[in-house]
Parts: C-alpha cells; structure tokens; sequence
C-alpha cells in the first residue's frame, strides 16, 4: 500500500509538471489518500458528510490562501464514481459569508490574543489565520443548510473506471454521490503562482469584507 501511494504520488507530480506549466514546480506536495469506502451511504457527522455540496478546506492545515488543487483517479475496475458540482466559490461566496458570520461578527479580540501568544509560542491553534477560520465555518454553513442543498442547480458527473479528474476543490462546491476505490493526491498552490490571482477565494473573501484576511 505504501508503495502503492508513493507511486501514485510521483507520477501525478510528473503530471501536474506537465499538464499546468504555470504552476510547474510552484506547488507543495500535500496529502495522497486511498479511499476504499463505498460513499452511497456512508455513515458521517453532517460536517463530514461528502454527500452533501461543499468548498474544501482543512481545519487542521490551514493553508493561509493557498489554493487546494486536488487530482483524483478512480480505480474501482467496475464502478463509475459519481459527483454533484454547482456553482463556484465567487457565486456562493456573499451569501456564505453572511451566513458564517463573517460580515457581522466582529473578531473575537480575547482570541485574537490567544492566538498571537499561542502563535508565538507555535501550539497549533496559532496557525489557522482568519482566511482558513472563514473556509471552515463557511463548509460547515453549506453543509448545515438543508434548503440550499436541496433547490441549489446541480451538474451530475459519473467519472468511469480508470478515469482521473483534476479540480480546484476550494472553489468548486462539489459532492461524492457514490463510488469506491479511488486515489487522490493534493496540492497547494500558493497565491504567488496563480494565474488569475484576482478569482482566488482569497481574493474573494478579502472583497467582500474589505480585509486582510491572510497572515
Ligand atoms: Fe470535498
């Protein structure tokens, strides 16, 4: 299995290096998974449920505005791996944004100060700036916001034995219908090397709220 995933790791940097040149050698490898649970029924929390519409975002690897770039393969010899997507993190993103709180609430100055003293003493909760705090609780928001999931426009996507797909998962809200056995590698593209660093959800966020939300 090791092996499996070191292999699978290597030959999709090679594709990426080749496939996005304008990123060639920009990215940072993050994690590869196998995921050998058949998704139609899989048993989750709400917020863990792939089933349901969502932008991806890490609460334990904060990425600061770096863009989460995933490619998946799926290997199941037989069965197709079936996705919803709908609209993109700059159509989704006002209404979220209200709905996470991130218009309204004010930062919480008590934890501001947790967090610079816990920062320079560099525990963990330190590292998560306000950018990936927002990702995080507007995942949560879609996913809690059973109208939304079930009126919002969706695209059906049935990717087929043997087939791999690459997908800005931060900006694309997507959800895993069904499927079992696939590969997945994830990369981090800093704000640096984006082509279009204007439509980042970043770039996004800090619009609409007019801050700096990067540390
Ligand atoms: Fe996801």
């Amino acid at each position: 299995m090791r092996r499996l995933l070191r292999d699978y790791s290597q030959r999709s940097a090679e594709f990426l290096d080749c496939f996005l040149l304008p990123y060639a050698h920009k990215w940072t490898m993050d994690f590869v998974s196998f995921r050998p649970i058949e998704e139609q029924g899989r048993p989750a929390r709400l917020h863990a449920r792939n089933d349901l519409l969502h932008f991806d975002s890490f609460p334990t690897r904060p990425t600061n505005g770096a863009r989460i770039l995933r490619l998946f393969t799926n290997i199941n010899p037989a069965q197709n791996r079936v996705w919803l997507t709908s609209q993109t993190f700059e159509t989704f993103a006002p209404h979220f944004a209200r709905a996470a709180g991130l218009l309204t609430a004010p930062r919480n100055p008590f934890m501001d100060t947790i967090r610079s003293m816990a920062r320079a003493l560099r525990l963990p909760l330190a590292q998560r700036p306000p950018y990936d705090d927002f990702m995080h609780r507007c995942h949560n928001a879609m996913k809690e916001d059973a109208a939304f999931q079930e009126t919002t426009r969706k695209d059906r996507w049935e990717f087929p034995p043997n087939s791999a797909w690459l997908v800005f998962t931060d900006c694309v809200s997507h959800a895993v219908l069904s499927g079992q056995y696939a590969l997945e590698q994830t990369f981090l593209i800093p704000q640096s090397a984006l082509v279009e660093p204007q439509r980042s959800p970043l770039a996004v966020l800090q619009k609409i709220t007019g801050k700096q939300l990067a540390i």
